[in-house]
C-alpha cells in the first residue's frame, strides 16, 4: 500500500514506537503513582521523563504544563470550555479543523461570540485584519499552526505579537506542525498549545498534548477521579499537571509518544521538513503537469506542511479516492478532511477535496506512481466526455 494519510495518522510507527508500545504492554502494565513494586515506579518515572522531554521539545517553562489528554481535539476542548464565558468573544480563522470549529459553534449557542477571519489558503492573512477584529471583550485568539487541508502555514509570531498588546492569550492549534516545525512556546508567545500524539510525532493514535505555558493559571478541570496522589482528600488535587489527568493514565501511549519524539529528535526536525517538503513539490509539479488537474493551497517554493489538496474535473472527490485505493492501493483522504470551514472558504463544498499527505517513509517511487495514477484517471475521464 501506498499510504498517502500521513496528515490524519502516520505511518508506518518507527520500530522504537513500536517496541516502546509493547513492552508496556508486555513488560511494564503497572499503574503509575498507585503502587510501591518496580514496575508502577517504573512506569511514573517514564511518565515525568517524558514531560521534561515534551517540555524542552516545545519550548516550555515548566514540565508541570505538559498535559497528557486522549487528542488534540480534547486538548482544544479544555482550553475552549474551560476558559471562554458567556459574554467572550473569540477570533478564529477560516482554515481551523472541526476540532475547533464545532467547540466554537457550542459555545456561540453559549453566549459565546466568535470572529472568523478569512485566511487564504495560499498566501494567508493579512495582521491588520486580525487587529481590526480585536473588542474590548476578546479573550483568546484561536489559530493553527498550519491548515490540514491545504498545509498553509500561519505568521505565529506576529499574532502573538498582535496578542500580547491588546493582553489577549493564544491557543495554537499544532496538530499538523508538532514534528516538523519547531514550535517555543515561550519565544513564540503561546499561551496554550495542543496536538496529536500519532501525527507528525510519531506516536500511536489515543495520545495528545494540552501544553499550558503557565501551569498555574486557573484552568478549570474537566473531570474529576483518582489522580494517584492524596485519596483520603475528596477534592481533587489542585497541581498541574496531575489535576487534569484523573484515571488510570495511557502508558503505552506515553511510551510511544516519548520514541517517537526521539525519533523526531534524531531525524532533525529540520531534515524531516525539507525532505517532506521537496516531495510534497514533486507531488504539486507532477499533477500540475496533468490537464484535468486542479490544485489548492500553496505552490512550490512558499513553505508549507506536506499536504497537497486536489480535484479531478469530472470525477467526485470520493471516486477518485476509491479508484486510487482499488486499483492502485493508494491511500488518500477525500471529502472535506473534518475542515468544513476550510472547504467553505476554498469554494470545495460541497465535495471537498482528494488530499495527499506525506511522511518521513514515503518514498520517490510512491510519488510517481501517485501521478500515474491521477494521469490514468483523467484521460479516462476525458474519453468518456
Ligand atoms: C489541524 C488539526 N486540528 C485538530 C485535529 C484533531 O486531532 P485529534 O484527532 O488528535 O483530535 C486534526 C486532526 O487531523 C488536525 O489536522
Amino acid at each position: 500500500m501506498i499510504y498517502m494519510d500521513q496528515a490524519a495518522t502516520s505511518w508506518p510507527k518507527p520500530a522504537r514506537v513500536v517496541e516502546a508500545v509493547n513492552y508496556m504492554l508486555t513488560g511494564v502494565s503497572a499503574n503509575a503513582g498507585r503502587g510501591n513494586f518496580a514496575t508502577s515506579e517504573q512506569a511514573s518515572n517514564l511518565i515525568n521523563g517524558t514531560r521534561e522531554k515534551i517540555a524542552s521539545f516545545f519550548g516550555m517553562p515548566s514540565r508541570r504544563g505538559v498535559i497528557f489528554t486522549s487528542s488534540a481535539t480534547e486538548a482544544a476542548n479544555a482550553v475552549l470550555l474551560g476558559t471562554l464565558k458567556e459574554g467572550d468573544h473569540v477570533i478564529t480563522s477560516t482554515l481551523e479543523h472541526n476540532a475547533i470549529a464545532r467547540t466554537l459553534y457550542a459555545l456561540e449557542q453559549k453566549g459565546i461570540s466568535t470572529t472568523k477571519i478569512y485566511r487564504n489558503p495560499v498566501s494567508g492573512v493579512r495582521l491588520e485584519r486580525v487587529e481590526e477584529a480585536i473588542r474590548p471583550n476578546t479573550k483568546l485568539i484561536v489559530w493553527n499552526h498550519a491548515s490540514n487541508v491545504f498545509g498553509t502555514l500561519s505568521d505565529l509570531d506576529g499574532l502573538s505579537r498582535l496578542a500580547q498588546a491588546y493582553k489577549i492569550k493564544v491557543m495554537v492549534d499544532g496538530a499538523q506542525t508538532a514534528g516538523s516545525i519547531p514550535i517555543h512556546m515561550d519565544d513564540m508567545g503561546i499561551d496554550y498549545l495542543t496536538c496529536s500524539g500519532h501525527k507528525g510525532l510519531y506516536g500511536p493514535q489515543g495520545i495528545g498534548l494540552l501544553l499550558l505555558r503557565n501551569p498555574d493559571e486557573a484552568l478549570p478541570v474537566w473531570k474529576y477521579g483518582e489522580t494517584g496522589d492524596k485519596s483520603e482528600l475528596l477534592p481533587l488535587p489542585m497541581q498541574a499537571p496531575e489535576c487534569y489527568e484523573a484515571g488510570t493514565p495511557n502508558l503505552p501511549g506515553i511510551a510511544g509518544l516519548a520514541e517517537g519524539i526521539e525519533f523526531v529528535l534524531e531525524q532533525t526536525l529540520e531534515k524531516i521538513h525539507t525532505r517532506n517538503l521537496e516531495k510534497i513539490e514533486t507531488i504539486y509539479e507532477n499533477l500540475s503537469e496533468i490537464e484535468g488537474v486542479i490544485l489548492y493551497g500553496p505552490p512550490p517554493g512558499i513553505d508549507k506542511v506536506p499536504i497537497l489538496s486536489f480535484n479531478i474535473i469530472g470525477m467526485l472527490p470520493d471516486q477518485v479516492g476509491e479508484e486510487l485505493f482499488n486499483r492502485w492501493e493508494i491511500s488518500v483522504r477525500t471529502g472535506l478532511q473534518s475542515s468544513y470551514w476550510a472547504h467553505e472558504a476554498a469554494g470545495t463544498l460541497p465535495y471537498g477535496t482528494v488530499r495527499v499527505s506525506v511522511g518521513c517513509y514515503t518514498g520517490g517511487q510512491d510519488l510517481e506512481e501517485l501521478a500515474e495514477a491521477v494521469e490514468t484517471l483523467t484521460l479516462e475521464v476525458k474519453n468518456r466526455s
